[in-house]
């Protein structure tokens, strides 16, 4: 992210902005709860959060919603350069405006690089996949790759793997993941986000296509759990049973705990997976050692880390075609999108 004044200030016309957002809109986000909006003003574009979208229960103090917004700055970069647009960010402009997370400002219009136009379409082909991932493994290189993709100035990524660290995260995440199972009013709540297509088709909340049916007689081969979202739902997504599953786990960290960090651990989180997406890898996001503070707090001394766990990911080689994972649909770009040029 950049974060410095444009000089040279160029029209972006809403036409272009709407193809952009087309994009941006394919963020992952808490729940698929897309807590965004943008606005086109004669200034600019900015990126706000939407706190009526905000999640009372899992995330009282905006951290899931600020890292799926990070995750839609990012995307909304990519869509404005893929769409020609040579532009400036400049993250959290205003500080009596808290929830203007972003103005993207033009300064130049041109061709787009092929490389831009590349990562949009990754972008938009991109699902989280909780299917467990196949056999061949991570290679150091694919590892080195995805772990730089996520690190800049603001946040880095480390991808725990000796067998010490693999059994203190797996502990941490059991413990997080215990708590929040056991926890009626965040279960309620995380319902009221689940979809089942055939009944309803809102377009936000998980899809029961894209998680499978976990039973106690069948339980998965899992080391690190992931979240079950089966609350009063079966889901429907099928998958192989008989693979024992320890997939790559990245981790988002950052120097602080505070919204900038969040906002900027979703930025990192998002260009982590699109470079996994490029080199044919398939991530999904895990992230109920990290949903809370006290939760970051307690795993960061676990861990041994000296920065905040922001996300984790589960990142591996997909078992069969991505092609074959439900899309989960978003709210459409009219919806998001207010302008006043
Ligand atoms: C902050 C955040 C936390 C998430 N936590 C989880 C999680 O714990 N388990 C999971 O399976 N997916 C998780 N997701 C993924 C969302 O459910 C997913 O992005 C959303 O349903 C849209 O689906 P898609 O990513 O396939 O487009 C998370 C996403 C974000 C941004």
């Amino acid at each position: 992210m950049t974060g410095t004044n444009a000089s040279a200030q160029q029209h972006l016309e809403p036409s272009m902005v709407a193809a952009a957002l087309e994009v941006a809109i394919r963020a992952p986000s808490i729940h698929n709860t897309q807590p965004w909006r943008w606005r086109l003003d004669d200034d600019g574009l900015v990126l706000l959060a939407d706190r009526e979208r905000q999640l009372r229960v899992a995330d009282p103090d905006g951290h899931s919603m600020m890292l799926s917004c990070g995750a839609a700055l990012c995307l909304t970069e990519v869509g404005l350069r893929a769409t020609g647009h040579d532009i400036e960010t400049t993250v959290l402009p205003d500080r009596s405006e808290p929830d203007v997370l972003a103005r993207f400002r033009t300064i130049g219009r041109g061709d787009a690089a092929e490389s831009d136009v590349t990562l949009a379409e990754v972008a938009l082909r991109r699902r989280s996949d909780r299917r467990p991932f196949s056999r061949d493994t991570v290679t150091p290189d694919e590892l080195d790759t995805v772990q730089r993709a996520g690190s800049d100035d603001h946040a880095w990524v480390d991808c725990p793997t000796s067998e010490d660290q693999r059994v203190t995260l797996a502990v941490a995440v059991s413990w997080a993941d215990q708590i929040q199972k056991h926890d009626e009013a965040l279960r309620e709540e995380m319902g009221r986000w689940i979809h089942d297509p055939d009944v309803h088709g809102e377009p936000e909340g998980v899809s029961v296509e894209s998680f499978p049916h976990t039973s106690d007689d069948e339980p998965r081969r899992i080391d690190v759990p992931v979240r079950d979202f089966e609350e009063g739902v079966t889901g429907r997504q099928l998958i192989e049973r008989d693979v024992i599953e320890k997939p790559l786990i990245a981790v988002v960290l950052t120097e602080f705990d505070n919204p900038r960090d969040h906002l900027a651990a979703g930025h990192s989180m998002m260009r982590l997976m699109l470079r996994a997406e490029l080199l044919g890898l398939s991530t999904c996001p895990l992230s109920q050692a990290v949903d809370f503070a006290a939760f970051r707090t307690r795993v960061q001394g676990l861990m041994n880390w000296v920065g905040y766990p922001q996300m984790m990911l589960r990142v591996g080689h997909p078992i069969a075609p991505k092609s074959q994972l439900a899309v989960t649909p978003r709210r459409p770009v009219s919806a998001v999108l207010e302008s006043t040029v």
